[in-house]
């Protein structure tokens, strides 16, 4: 008897969301289809498309092994001080045999609870380096979700563009950001020596260190004059990737328009630096109760380009989807959040935070 109420129960909840999903929550909107330099986007989009396109699985495993990578780096940034800098976390902190990776800074806030590292791994004979600026997240990760549920878009980032973002965040990478002066110019003296025919520039963090990484990836873009040598412009030496892990919203549309808009036109920059490639990845995992705050009703709305992780039972059920969230009305191109990814999922809880694929977001590095 209680199986059958049990069994009744969930067929009751179940069609229950589906059909909240498919008639409640997703807007209606006439969406057609955009060309942008970056090749996702060319996909058709049926001209009478009333919904958020389904999300489409990442076939390509070196674009999944390069997400679990930096998810990595990520997660380097929640271990012990010590370890972080002579590179000793075990799994969480990967290394190449041909190229050691080099903790070149380590700075915290303690006030704050902020830490971030700077990195970087060179391959003399490929000539190329990698440089990776890693922001942690909240310690006490139960009260910022709590605190988020309350957060303001109360500092402007673009007066131009009405781009607003909450001030919290901005403060503190602000504060790293003074920190990693001087060891930036540093390095980047040190890397500009070598014969290099490509740098890769990556800015990662999970959760609030997300949202920190948004901002440094921005002034990567914006400002690229600050941070690398004009020599390594006239190449086009330098490629710019954000990836991010489970990060809350951070701005208002206009932001995360902002975002895109950087990522995809590069004329949007102060100074004509010519990147040779930017890509934005903004990797959520299932039911992530923080990639649903601070809550739209307040006014914050995600960047693009989401890419989520769907959980199946075993881990070999878990699929990474790239989720559609950029469309066009008339001549205005817009940013728009995926429903069908992290958005529409039921039940958000914390669980799916603390991990993604075997990475687990933490002090503990083993
Ligand atoms: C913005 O609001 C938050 C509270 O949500 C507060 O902690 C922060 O100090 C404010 N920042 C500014 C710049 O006003
Ligand atoms: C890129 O930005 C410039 C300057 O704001 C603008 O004129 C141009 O239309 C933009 N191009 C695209 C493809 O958005
Ligand atoms: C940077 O992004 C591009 C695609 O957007 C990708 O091909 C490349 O592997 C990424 N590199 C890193 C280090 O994330």
């Amino acid at each position: 008897m209680r199986a059958i109420v049990v069994v009744i129960g969930t067929v009751l909840w179940l069609s229950g969301w589906v059909l909240a999903r498919q008639v409640v929550f997703l807007p209606p909107e006439l969406d057609t289809p955009i060309a942008t330099t970056e090749s996702q986007h060319t996909t058709p989009w049926p001209a009478n498309a009333l919904r958020d396109r389904w999300p489409e699985p990442v076939s390509s495993t070196q674009l999944r092994d390069q997400l679990y990578h930096n998810a990595l780096y990520a997660a380097a940034a929640y271990c012990p001080r010590a370890q972080v800098l002579d590179w000793s976390c075990g799994h969480k902190c990967p290394t190449l045999p041909r190229a050691p990776f080099v903790v070149h800074h380590y700075a915290e806030y303690a006030p704050r609870g902020l830490a971030a590292y700077l990195g970087y791994q060179m391959d003399s004979a490929a000539k190329t380096a990698l440089v990776v600026l890693a922001f942690r997240g909240s310690s006490d990760v139960h009260s910022w979700a709590y605190d988020l549920e309350f957060a303001h878009l109360n500092h402007t980032y673009d007066e131009s563009r009405d781009a607003r973002v909450h001030g919290g965040f901005y403060t503190g990478f602000q504060l790293l950001r003074d920190e990693f002066r001087i060891p930036w110019q540093k390095l980047i003296q040190h890397l500009a020596t070598k014969e290099l025919q490509a740098v890769t520039i990556l800015a990662t963090g999970h959760s609030l260190g997300g949202a920190l990484a948004v901002f440094q990836y921005l002034d990567f873009a914006q400002n690229p004059n600050d941070y690398f040598p004009l020599a390594w412009a006239s190449r086009a030496l330098v490629s710019l990737n954000l990836t991010t892990v489970g990060e809350p919203r951070v701005g208002n549309r206009d932001f995360a328009t902002l975002v895109y808009d950087t990522t995809v036109n590069q004329t949007l920059t102060n100074v004509p630096f010519p990147f040779k490639h930017l890509g934005v990845h903004r990797l959520t995992a299932h039911n992530d109760l923080i990639p649903n705050l601070p809550p739209t009703t307040l006014g914050f709305y995600h960047h693009p380009h989401e890419y989520w992780l769907s959980y199946g039972i075993g881990s070999h059920l878990t699929q990474l989807y790239r989720c559609p969230d950029v469309v066009t009305k008339g001549s205005q191109t817009r940013v728009k959040e995926n429903w069908l990814c992290v958005k529409g999922q039921p039940t958000p809880n914390m669980y799916a935070h603390m991990a993604v694929w075997d990475i687990a977001f933490g002090p503990v590095c083993l």
